[in-house]
């Protein structure tokens, strides 16, 4: 009679726990996730972008893209004949068919808030492509469902994991700088009207905003994760040589809380071409600047107080990204997986990728306001991810 007793708790807790699981059937996904130890992602969206993902989580030994999907039918059909994925026009059959752990977002920017709270049924982990998506409203309404159900959302920000970037934030968190001064962003970049004409989305309120959207959200990004948080911007565009409705240049001026100023400077209207994507950092004890196209070059590595170890090899070993395809997507989606294994905080979450979309906004209301706008603050005159 005693070995029935033991075999009655087994049964009636696997029992409970089943239950438990029927309900927030959400926790099964991190489950599953923990005993496979190998990641299945599906592509929602198969357009410029997912060819980065391909290259990207193709070189890891532990994840693999499963599926993808796209409205567009020969989207789909280029897509698998070129990389030999199965590909699908109606996301739920992907689903239901490839059974991924991670949904990755490629669709067009004003989309991605639609698309995640579709998508959030299937109790799946988002990776979602910058910027997270392009009202606040939406981004809250997706964190509070994420939070409900357990569900992990990364934002993909991967300039943070360039070498020379990592060694700067390692130096900001060391305090080698002592008190921080001023810090810039500038992204001088090149579109032109085939750029923008190219995809209907691109320079729309709607579907995309402008450069401050678009191109700098990353620069925008790194600029908050740097220096912490804003306190207030004040911002001016202009749409001076591309023909779209949102801003082709911007500027702003901010204050962070720590006391320092900071600058944003952006434009894809520079001629003829692509100059530069950096940022730098001046403090009372040193300055750092991260050039190159887009944050992957250090220019300047220079501290009043010397740490041997970090300066000795910064300039062998971390000045450059590694001239490799889609190198810092794939440093990216290594902590993504590593996040979901072991149930370890993401790099970029929901959370962190919220913080630039409400810089974004604060820029254009102050841009509509011609006032300074002090953080945090509730949206009223930006047409940003405003469907007319
Ligand atoms: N991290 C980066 O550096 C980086 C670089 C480029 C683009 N992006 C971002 O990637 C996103 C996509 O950009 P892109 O250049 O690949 O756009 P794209 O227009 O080339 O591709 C988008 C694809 O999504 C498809 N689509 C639209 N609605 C869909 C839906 N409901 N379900 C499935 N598919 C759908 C479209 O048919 C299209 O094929 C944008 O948000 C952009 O900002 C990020």
């Amino acid at each position: 009679m005693a070995y029935k007793i033991p075999l009655l708790k087994f049964v009636i807790t696997y029992t409970n726990l089943f239950l438990y699981r029927l309900t927030k059937n959400v926790i099964i996904a991190h489950i599953i996730v923990d005993k496979a130890k190998h990641i299945r992602f599906a592509l929602v969206g198969c357009g410029a972008i997912a060819n980065k993902h391909v290259t990207a989580i193709g070189r890891l030994d532990n994840a693999s893209i499963c599926g993808a999907c796209d409205i567009d039918p020969k989207a789909a059909q280029t897509f698998q004949q070129k990389y030999g994925i199965p590909a699908y026009t109606d996301a739920q059959k992907m689903i239901e068919e490839t059974d991924p752990h991670v949904l990755n977002i490629l669709t067009p920017s004003g989309l991605h808030g639609d698309n995640i709270m579709e998508l959030m049924k299937f109790n799946r982990n988002f990776v979602v492509e910058k910027p997270f998506a392009l009202t606040l409203s939406q981004i809250d309404k997706i964190l509070e469902e994420c939070d409900k159900r357990r569900i992990k959302i990364f934002v993909i920000k991967q300039n943070r994991f360039n070498p020379p970037i990592v060694k700067l934030k390692e130096a900001l968190d060391k305090g080698r700088f002592g008190k921080l001064v001023l810090a810039t962003v500038r992204v001088r970049w090149r579109r032109d009207d085939k750029y923008y004409k190219e995809k209907p989305w691109r320079g729309t309120w709607a579907y995309d905003g402008g450069v401050l959207t678009n191109q700098a959200s990353h620069h925008i990004d790194m600029l908050i994760w740097l220096m912490g948080q804003v306190e207030s911007v004040m911002a001016k565009t202009a749409t001076h040589l591309a023909d779209i409705e949102a801003d082709d240049t911007g500027v702003a001026i901010l204050k962070f809380k720590n006391g320092a100023l900071g600058v944003i400077e952006a434009t894809t209207a520079a001629r003829p071409k692509d100059l530069e994507g950096s940022v730098s950092v001046l403090g009372q004890k040193g300055t750092v600047v991260v050039g190159g196209f887009f944050m992957n070059e250090l220019q300047t590595w220079e501290f009043e107080d010397k740490d041997e170890q970090m300066d000795a090899d910064i300039w062998k070993n971390y000045s450059k990204v590694p001239a490799v395809a889609a190198w810092n997507h794939t440093e990216f989606f290594k902590d993504v997986i590593e996040s979901l294994i072991y149930d370890k905080q993401g790099l970029v979450g929901g959370i962190e990728g919220r913080k630039s979309v409400e810089l974004i906004h604060a820029m254009y209301e102050s841009v509509e306001t011609q006032k300074e706008v002090f953080l945090s603050f509730i949206p009223k005159r930006c047409r940003l991810g405003v469907i007319k």
